[in-house]
């Protein structure tokens, strides 16, 4: 029996930092990973931390080959949608994701994190993240409605047990940069036709367009996922940190795919007012597999 890292579910924080690394030398690939599972939060019974390690799957599979699903693999290549739209792969070799009730833990774990890493790893990408408005994204709508519950979370996100990588997920990081003037412009049914659901309460939509967000992504179609989707930003320059865990790589880059118009033609409206910036896909280990690296 595998255990998955706890962080994946740990809902409720408010502040998060999403850590991403590239290995100096390729050769310490072993030493960094044994000093990455030893990474551990302070020890209280209050205010805790929480955190999700990853791996660029296919360091991974040179680290732990037997504990590799088949088939997974780095956001290497871009996704080329249409009318030229875009999404940038970005991957880095790992990802440390920490959560908690406040900036400052996070922000003292991160700076710890960084100092043991020194030498073997850079810090090539920090983002921080924070709720807004309790459950919503920045466009103003509820994000989260169609996530599992978090009895049914395991099953959406984790690998099988007696499967290669058991209790682990596979993890799309992307940072969406919100064109908020555009977005703001548009009339609320508007938005709404963009996002397939009201904007107050988040209903679906009966006749919602196929191009909308909720049709380009429909679970129903492409299988079930677990997101931990985050606000990020500064008044200026601000979006969504999209967190998606799933048991199989391919919902993902599906719906990514979807996304850009390259399933049946129709390109997701929402990403008329939003940019994707970066993203990586994590494998996600077992806290089993992980302990094993030390
Ligand atoms: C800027 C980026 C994004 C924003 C602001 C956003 C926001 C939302 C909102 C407001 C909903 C409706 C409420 C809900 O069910 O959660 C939704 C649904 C959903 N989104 Fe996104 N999303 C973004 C990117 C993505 C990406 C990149 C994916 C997949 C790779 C994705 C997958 C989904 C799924 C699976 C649903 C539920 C669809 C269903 O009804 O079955 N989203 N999103």
């Amino acid at each position: 029996m595998y255990t998955p890292q706890a962080g994946i579910f740990a809902l409720g924080t408010s502040s998060h930092a999403y850590l991403e690394f590239d290995v100096l030398d390729t050769k310490k690939r072993q030493e960094f990973a044994s000093t990455i599972a030893a990474i551990r939060e302070p020890r209280t019974t209050t205010g805790g931390v929480n955190f999700v390690i990853g791996f660029r799957p296919e360091l991974w599979r040179d680290l732990a080959p037997e504990d590799t699903p088949p088939g997974v693999e780095g956001f290497n290549n871009e996704v080329k949608g249409t009318e030229g739209f875009t999404m940038p792969a970005t991957q880095h070799d790992a990802l440390v994701w920490l959560s908690g009730s406040a900036y400052d833990v996070i922000f003292d774990m991160a700076r710890s994190v960084v100092h043991d890493l020194a030498g073997l790893a850079t810090l090539s990408e920090e983002t921080s993240s924070w709720p807004y408005r309790h459950d919503r994204d920045l466009t103003g709508f509820i994000d989260g409605s169609e996530n599992p519950t978090l009895l049914e979370a395991p099953s959406a996100a984790l690998l099988p047990e007696g499967f290669p990588g058991a209790a682990g997920s596979v993890l799309l990081l992307q940072k969406w940069k919100h064109k908020t003037s555009e977005w703001e412009a548009l009339p609320v049914p508007q938005q709404e036709r963009t996002m397939g659901r009201t904007k107050l309460d988040s209903i679906e939509l009966e006749d919602k367009p196929e191009d909308s967000h909720v049709a380009r992504t429909d679970q129903d179609e492409f299988g079930h996922i677990f997101r931990r989707n985050m606000p990020y930003g500064d008044v200026e320059d601000h979006g969504t940190v999209f967190v998606g865990f799933s048991a199989d790589q391919k919902r993902l880059s599906k719906m990514l795919d979807s996304m850009a118009g390259l399933v049946n033609g129709k390109r997701d409206a929402l990403t008329r007012f939003t940019q994707p910036l970066t993203g990586s896909y994590y494998f996600v280990p077992s806290v089993e597999s992980l302990l094993r690296l030390r």
